[in-house]
């Protein structure tokens, strides 16, 4: 859809769909009221009517009322007023566009900006609203068989706010972090057999087409090889599809200004390998390369939003497959640190891949380097969907990280590495283990990483709870977090 700001008073909006909302116990809002003096009454008396509670969840479209020049007016319940918040107000603009959509509404406008939301600014509402808005709209549809009669889709969508620097910036924003979601999305949806590490070399590509802010490297087999990538190689070697270190720079910045390096765990199948997994399920490996998309999604929006900010994304692209040529429990491989790991679970692949690429960034001098993964069942167990697991060496980090993702109601929490879970992962034949046992599995996945990342201020976030939608129908990837680093690096570039 497309988004704007307009000025003036609702109910002199020239529109399809006028959305206002409704507070708990039929509470009016301030435009509400302003509908309800021009209609004489009559928007209170419907609401009776309806029994509009104003709950979250609650939504009534209204026909013409007097007095009022938009055709319908969309009732969206806000519930508490004092209790308003960034997530809350995400869902109400959620269920806007749910019932756009349902009823095939082209061009609307909304009055919600004028909600109070705890903790929030006029530019972030504008941004969360936009991606909520595009978030519910979005479709993967492509692998389906076209319906012969379309319906009409939700086209034009204005907020009614002043028009100022903030408000445009807001919306700015909230575009192009929805359009980095979406790009994360797809890649996350793609199956296997089609997004594999090539396909994701090529995306990169198409990026730095679109932007001449970013640019693209490729590196193939022969030079990780050479460069001694090993460990990220072992991994690849029991698969048909040749692996890739995808590199892509975006130049915003100062030219001596040290990067943001972002390292997302592009494993485009993982069947666990030799540790082969159990087949039920095994489907949604396919999104074992959301952390990969995420760094696809961010590196697209912010070359969109052209923030002053270098960033380097880097991504380590395989697929772990069992063949006769795949590496075995037990196997000892030298990683490009120059450290030694006993590879005691083919299955632990996504720390195997992302240490040499961990290595591989202290080659840009970062400011800092953030990792995302899809890494461990552990995090989900531990987090669920609500939150990424943010582990880092630098508390100024932590905080960074995590404040960006409040923010944007995208949440990380902290998650402890202390020293003593470093026992875990001590191997009798190499220098490390690539497991630690079940207890805290994400913390020793954690600890695992810490070992290549001592040289620079690091974080990394477990994703695998909140990248994608597991089971049932609604499956699919997030986007997730792709508003969480979008926030961080803006806030970055505002430093
Ligand atoms: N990609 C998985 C992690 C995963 C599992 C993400 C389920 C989302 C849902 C990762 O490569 C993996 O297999 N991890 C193992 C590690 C174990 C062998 C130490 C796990 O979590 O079981
Ligand atoms: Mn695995
Ligand atoms: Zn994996």
């Amino acid at each position: 859809m497309d988004y704007g700001i307009k000025t003036g008073e609702a109910g002199k909006t020239k529109t399809t769909c006028l959305m206002v909302g409704i507070f708990s116990d039929g509470k009016l809002s301030h435009s509400a009221k302003e509908l309800d003096k021009l209609s004489k009454g009559n928007l209170s008396g419907q609401i009776k009517a309806y029994s509009f509670s104003g709950e979250i969840g609650q939504s009534q479209l209204l026909l013409e009322q007097p007095g009022i020049i938009a055709k319908q007016i969309l009732l969206l319940g806000c519930g508490n007023e004092e209790k308003l918040n960034a997530e809350k107000f995400k869902k109400i603009y959620a269920l806007a566009a749910a019932t756009l959509k349902k009823h095939a509404i082209v061009d609307s406008a909304s009055t919600l900006i004028e909600l109070s939301v705890n903790g929030t600014s006029e530019q972030t509402k504008l941004c969360l609203a936009t991606q909520a808005q595009e978030a519910t709209l979005y479709a993967f549809d492509q692998f389906k068989e076209k319906p012969k009669k379309k319906k009409a889709e939700p086209k034009k969508h204005f907020y009614l706010t002043p028009n100022n620097k903030a408000a445009q910036k807001g919306l700015e924003q909230g575009k192009a972090i929805a359009g980095g979601i979406c790009l994360a999305k797809d890649l996350g949806n793609l199956p296997g057999n089609i997004c594999n590490p090539t396909y994701l070399a090529n995306e990169a590509r198409k990026l730095s087409r679109q932007f001449k802010s970013v640019s693209t490297q490729v590196l193939s087999d022969a030079e990780l090889k050479k460069q001694g990538l090993n460990s990220l190689l072992a991994v690849s070697q029991g698969s048909d599809q040749p692996a890739k270190l995808i590199i892509m720079q975006y130049n915003g910045g100062k030219k001596g200004d040290k990067p943001e390096v972002l390292v997302g765990k592009g494993v485009t199948f993982d069947s666990g390998g030799i540790s082969l997994k159990p087949g039920a399920g095994m489907d949604e490996m396919k999104y074992d390369m959301c952390g990969a998309a995420s760094v696809f999604g961010t590196m697209q929006a912010l070359a969109e939003l052209g923030l002053a900010i270098n960033v380097v994304g880097i991504v380590p692209a395989v697929e772990n497959m069992p063949s006769g040529g795949a590496c075995r429990p037990g196997d000892i491989v030298k990683t490009m640190s120059g450290k030694t790991v006993e590879i005691l679970n083919t299955d632990a692949e996504g720390r195997l891949i992302l240490c040499d690429a961990l290595t591989y960034a202290a080659k840009y001098n970062p400011a800092h380097v953030i990792d995302i993964a899809t890494l461990t069942g552990a995090c989900v167990i531990a987090l669920g969907a609500h939150a990424s697991a943010v582990y880092s060496n630098d508390e100024d980090l932590t905080g960074a990280i995590i404040d960006a993702g409040k923010d944007i109601s995208d949440r990380g929490w902290p998650m402890p590495m202390w020293d003593e879970y470093q026992d875990q992962i001590k191997s009798p034949f190499a220098d490390i283990a690539n497991i630690g046992g079940r207890p805290a599995g994400s913390i020793t996945a954690a600890c695992f990483l810490s070992r290549f990342t001592k040289d620079y201020s690091w974080a990394h976030l477990d994703i695998a709870g909140t990248a994608w939608v597991s089971g049932g129908e609604k499956k699919g990837g997030t986007g997730r977090p792709v508003a969480m680093l979008t926030q961080y690096l803006i806030n970055a570039a505002a430093n």
